[in-house]
């Protein structure tokens, strides 16, 4: 059995001024190469587990944390965010917030030249994400004149620019359009394959992510309630939860398994189906 690169054991946490905690008994293997939906409906706790990742809890947050968490093997109490965002970059579901640079190119060599490259490797990686992240027409545009899939395209590219290990995004596609949310998964999908990227992406549409998904993480109330295959996910999700939109074929098949009375005439047929 391969080690896991990020461990969670009996961990929970609460935010110094929250009445409870936001976390709640977290056991949690992640391995290299997985490409993790974490789902949930609102306030349930998606946000908190992803900043446990990078350090950004309990190094940017105060409260109190009960278990553990390893990181690439440390402890996460004994690294520090500088450390760990070397291995996992995170990505924010409003690109505008991530954004310190006028251009694009400035914008994707910021971080690369906080990490002292030699000058070489700091072109060859510009070159490549240029190519990658089909920046070549707006390098020169401030971020804010571009789309809301091109921003989100430069933020993410800005990030893997880095060679993370991990790359963890917080509903990337939230402030997207139909066409820019699959855009930006074709991204992720193409990163995973061609990158060895391992990917964890918090969603509640998972229309896009169940597309690439190979394992869900579904917190509710706290707590992990399903750690597993999409499969066993879509079939045993509870389709009244309407807080977690579920892809709509999926919602179609719910739909039809409940039926009791089965039309026999076309109209009534439809009219089930428009329902
Ligand atoms: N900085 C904070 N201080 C205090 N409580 C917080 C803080 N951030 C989040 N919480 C609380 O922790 C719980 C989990 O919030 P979290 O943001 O992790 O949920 P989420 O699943 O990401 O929600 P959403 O779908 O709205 O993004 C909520 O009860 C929230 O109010
Ligand atoms: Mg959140």
């Amino acid at each position: 059995m391969k080690n896991p690169i990020i461990e969670f054991k009996n961990f929970s946490w609460k935010y110094e001024n929250a009445q409870d905690f936001s976390l709640k008994n977290i056991n949690l293997k992640i391995f290299e190469g997985d490409i993790i939906g974490v789902v949930g409906a609102n306030e349930q706790g998606k946000t908190t587990l992803l900043r446990c990742l990078n350090g950004l809890i309990p190094f940017n947050w105060r409260g109190t944390l009960k278990g553990g968490v390893r990181i690439f093997g440390k402890d996460i109490l004994q690294g520090s965010i500088e450390e760990f965002s070397k291995k996992v970059g995170f990505v924010f579901s409003d690109p505008d917030s991530q954004f310190t640079s006028t251009s694009v190119e400035e914008e994707i060599l910021f971080g690369l030249e906080n990490l002292n490259l030699p000058i070489d490797e700091i072109k060859t990686r510009l070159k490549w994400a240029i190519e990658e992240f089909e920046l070549e027409g707006f390098l020169s545009k401030p971020p804010y004149e571009l789309s809301g899939g091109q921003r989100q395209r430069v933020a993410i590219a800005s990030v893997v620019v880095m060679k993370p290990y991990v790359l963890v995004l917080d509903e990337p596609t939230s402030m997207l359009d139909p066409d820019g949310k699959s855009e930006i998964f074709e991204i992720l999908k193409k990163l995973a394959g061609e990158e060895n990227l391992t990917l964890i992406i918090a969603e509640h549409n998972l229309t896009e992510l169940l597309k690439i998904a190979e394992r869900i993480i579904h917190i509710d109330k706290n707590e992990i309630v399903y750690d597993g295959d999409v499969q066993r996910f879509v079939d045993e999700f509870d389709y009244e939860n309407l807080q977690i939109y579920m892809p709509e074929v999926s919602q179609v098949f719910w739909h039809l398994k409940k039926q009791k009375n089965i039309p026999f005439l076309l109209e009534d047929a439809v009219g089930k189906f428009q329902k």
